[in-house]
């Protein structure tokens, strides 16, 4: 399918991140040198997504704004709206339906951090290949705390249950789904769960009915986190410094992304460069131009 829309949820009161959420926006808080919400953004554009609504609560709406702007400078566009309360993820699409207009979209949770090789192709061969739903699922340790998604010997699709008791799958379903044109319809005949939100189990299941589910399954070179609590900041922010200390290379580069993708030419590179403070951020991202420079001319 085509998909040219996403939309980030990045909503939510942020209450396991408490006392730190009273008064800032868990979005922009730090991961490692980049605010929370570059790393889920940096998802939709290497998925060669550019048309992107940002659903957030009503405070945290404007410093969102502010960090984004209407993304021209990344060569994509940025619209916002917000979500009076944490209704559940299938609300993104009642939410975004003025954006949506019954288009398909690809939809990321807020704090979703995934990380690996050849993720562009990944994501955009997985846009190509989905009709109704596509879900992306990776080993969890505690099934739990999560989406469980079980199949059968043939890798058909069995069940999917939000955070089971005891489920022998480990297949978690991560914060990062592509839906249909269906999704608003579909999202609109949901009705609230035990706790008192619209699952996003319940919105796939819809899909089972009718239309088709596919999966993409991330192997062991991949490392996806949910980065909702202290001790998940703090380990993600560790292993992307891990990273690019070890490497040289940037993760979650919004400017980088942009280029590589061809949503801004070289000189509307080089112009955001030059404009950047000094500091280890600007530096590597020279770096990376000047290599990337050098290998193409060879
Ligand atoms: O991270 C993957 C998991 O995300 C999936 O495996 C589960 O199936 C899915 O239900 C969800 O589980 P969580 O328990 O992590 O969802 P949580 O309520 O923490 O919300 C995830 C993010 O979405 C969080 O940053 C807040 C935001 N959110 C959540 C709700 C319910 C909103 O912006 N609005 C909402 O209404």
């Amino acid at each position: 399918m085509k998909v040219t829309k996403g939309i980030i949820l990045a909503g939510g009161t942020g209450s396991r991140l408490y006392p730190l959420t009273i008064a800032a926006n868990k979005q922009l808080f730090p991961l490692y040198n980049k605010p929370v919400l570059y790393y889920p953004l940096s998802l939709l554009m290497l998925a060669g997504i550019r048309d992107i609504l940002i659903i957030s609560t009503e405070k945290d709406r404007s410093t969102i704004q502010e960090l984004l702007g209407d993304g021209e400078r990344l060569g994509i566009h940025c619209s916002y709206a917000i979500q009076q309360a944490p209704r559940g993820l299938p609300d993104a699409f009642i939410v975004g339906e003025t954006f949506l207009q019954n288009e398909p979209c690809m939809l990321v949770l807020g704090d979703n951090f995934l990380y690996g090789a050849d993720l562009s192709n990944v994501l955009q061969t997985a846009i190509q290949q989905a009709s109704g739903a596509h879900l992306f699922v990776h080993h969890v340790e505690d099934p739990s705390a999560y989406g469980i998604m079980t199949v059968d010997a043939h890798g058909s699709i069995q069940s999917i249950v939000e955070k089971p008791q005891n489920s022998q799958s480990h297949l978690g379903i991560i914060g990062l789904y592509i839906f249909d044109g269906n999704a608003t319809v579909y999202a609109k005949q949901l009705h609230p769960s035990q706790r008192n939100e619209l699952e996003i189990v319940d919105l796939i299941r819809k899909y089972q009915t009718n239309d088709t589910i596919s999966y993409s399954q991330f192997g062991r070179g991949f490392t996806w986190y949910d980065t909702g609590n202290p001790d998940d900041l703090l380990e993600v922010g560790n292993f992307v410094r891990t990273i690019e200390t070890k490497q040289g290379l940037l993760v979650a580069s919004l400017e980088e992304i942009a280029l590589r993708q061809h949503f801004i030419s070289v000189q509307q590179f080089e112009r955001q460069v030059a404009d950047m403070p000094n500091g280890v951020y600007k530096k590597t991202l020279i770096k990376f131009f000047n290599e990337t420079n050098a290998s193409n001319t060879h």
